[in-house]
């Protein structure tokens, strides 16, 4: 039986810098998803968070000479304050140094080594001291020698835990569950990585080459590794053994019912991270923690925002920074430019000129100019006071109307379910340039021109009419995507916030007849550059 509640949540964000754009979207693309469930009268819980260990975290403090856990608590408070700012509406916070997560991981990592999935072995390779990891073959240059950007190469001989990676088992795996990882053809990058996995996972290293992690539960002169250790914050933070790790109680009513949650049917992650992180080694993990195929998450992997074609990277200095942005175009400008100008699981470039165009030719210039003139007219002509307009509601332009917003609302919440909000919004404005459109073909201040003729009335009350209740489906509709927007929309016109499936609302409960409409302010005013 399917979980109760929908369950999503995000890869968690590396503390060992600010957040960038990338981290933003992939967190307001979860929060429309998660949002969108709410807006269907589906329970929900949209957990996401900061993956604070490793070593990345302990070499960046150790450059500024203050302790990891200062550096990952001041970067930890940067996500925390961008998500509030861009109104995130997570349920639930991981962080991984969290003692609720650290119990978790260490009891799974035993659960591991008692019955034989870990065990410990000694590694011989080339070490390179400055980047501290060892070197494979892959980092090899042309020459054959390991080039000069590794520094001192030493031969090294280490003993580490090691977990069995079950490849037979995954191969079964993903070819019997080909709906697990959306877009579905990502399948087959993790089919052939599958097919290439040699050995098993290192999941230690030993405390004098790093010691900011979670310590093994059963040898503690060691720490996790950090992927298997943030990777497990998806069922930590779910609940997952709570009740017997987690289980005073002041601690256990901070965790959800892990029964009600998992598994996840959606899981957000960046196509980077995908091989072999969570295509490989999260699912063996479940797999090996006694999990059934049946229960494993539903992966959602998206694309990449490049900057001119250009990956984003501190040493290119081009990182687009999404608290900047926030600030200088608002909210609503970027939740709506990250939403329309990505599909989900393709790649995009970013710029801030799209961003202004999309802004002021869908925002102000569309849905604000169909939402002010509406408003406007409606005032003038009829004190803001509305009427159907009797059997001038038959006529074809008016149905017409009618039919793109049905059609618009069944595509919205099939493009929404399948994580295409750009494609949900796209469905949107069908409805604001029809109705637009509407507003050119039936000139409503000529009609209101016409005051003896009774046909001419009829028709500006249904004209009117239609315009506000198509405003009404789009205030309801945009809330995943637009949370403010919408909510002064409906401020605007006069309607309250239904309870339960909005959805079902937005066909069923038309504007009433004599609906009073509110003054209209202007809601997106233009970006003038
Ligand atoms: O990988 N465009 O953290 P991270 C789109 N801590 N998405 C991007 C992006 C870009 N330019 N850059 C990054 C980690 N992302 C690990 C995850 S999960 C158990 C541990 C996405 O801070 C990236 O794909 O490097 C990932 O999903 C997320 O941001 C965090 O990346
Ligand atoms: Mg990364």
């Amino acid at each position: 039986m399917a979980a109760p509640t929908r369950f999503l949540t995000t890869a968690i964000d590396y503390t060992n810098a600010p957040p960038h754009i990338g981290h933003a979207y992939e967190k307001i693309l979860t929060d429309v998803l998660a949002r969108h469930h709410r807006l269907c009268g589906r329970q929900t819980y949209f957990l996401t968070g900061v993956d604070q260990h490793g070593q990345k975290v302990a070499q960046s403090a150790d450059k500024e000479g203050i302790s990891p856990r200062e550096f990952a608590d001041r970067n930890t408070e940067k996500f925390l304050a961008l998500y509030r700012k861009l109104g995130i509406s997570n349920d639930g916070w991981a962080a991984t140094t969290d003692g609720r997560h650290v119990r978790v991981v260490q009891a799974a990592l035993q659960r591991l080594f008692d019955c034989g999935q870990i065990y410990k072995a000694a590694y011989e390779g080339f070490y390179s001291v400055r980047a501290e990891q060892f070197l494979t073959d892959k980092e090899r240059g042309p020459d054959g020698e390991y080039g000069l950007e590794w520094g001192e190469v030493v031969p090294l001989r280490e003993e580490n835990y090691y977990f069995k990676l079950d490849r037979e088992w995954l191969l079964r795996f993903l070819v019997e569950f080909p709906e697990n990882i959306f877009p579905t053809y990502r399948r087959a990058d993790v089919m052939q990585a599958t097919h290439k996995i040699s050995g098993d996972l290192c999941i230690s290293r030993p405390k004098e080459r790093l010691n900011w992690g979670i310590e093994l539960p059963f040898d503690r002169s060691f720490v996790t590794y950090v992927w298997f250790d943030a990777l497990m914050n998806y069922v930590s933070f779910a609940g997952w053994l709570a009740d017997e790790v987690n289980a005073a109680p002041e601690v256990r009513a901070t965790l959800p019912n892990f029964a009600d949650l998992w598994p996840a049917c959606a899981q957000v992650i960046g196509k980077d991270i995908l091989v072999p992180a969570h295509g490989i080694y999260w699912p063996l993990m479940l797999h090996g923690l006694g999990f059934r195929d049946e229960e494993m998450p539903k992966l959602v992997v998206h694309g990449w925002w490049n900057v001119s074609g250009e990956k984003m990277s501190k040493s290119t200095g081009n990182v687009v920074d999404p608290d900047a942005l926030a600030n200088k175009y608002g909210v609503t400008a970027l939740r709506y430019y990250l939403m329309r100008d990505m599909a989900t699981g393709s790649d995009a470039d970013f710029s801030e000129e799209r961003l202004i165009g999309r802004y002021n030719s869908d925002l102000a210039n569309g849905l604000g100019n169909l939402l002010n003139r509406t408003l406007n007219m409606s005032s003038r002509y009829r004190g803001a006071r509305l009427s159907r307009g009797g059997s001038a509601a038959e006529a074809d332009e008016i149905r017409g109307l009618n039919e793109v917003v049905l059609e618009a609302v069944s595509e919205y919440g099939f493009q929404m379910d399948h994580f295409q909000p750009h494609a949900a919004l796209e469905a949107l404005w069908a409805i604001v340039n029809a109705a637009n459109g509407l507003v050119e073909t039936s000139a409503p201040f000529k009609l209101a021109k016409l005051t003896d003729d009774s046909a001419a009335q009829a028709r500006l009350d249904a004209v009117l009419y239609v315009l506000a209740d198509s405003l009404r489906v789009i205030a309801l509709l945009i809330e995943p995507v637009l949370p403010d927007a919408s909510a002064a929309m409906l401020a605007q016109l006069n309607v309250s916030v239904p309870t339960g499936n909005r959805l079902e609302s937005a066909l069923r409960d038309g504007l009433a007849e004599g609906h009073q409409l509110n003054a209209p302010t202007p809601l997106f005013p233009r970006i003038e550059v």
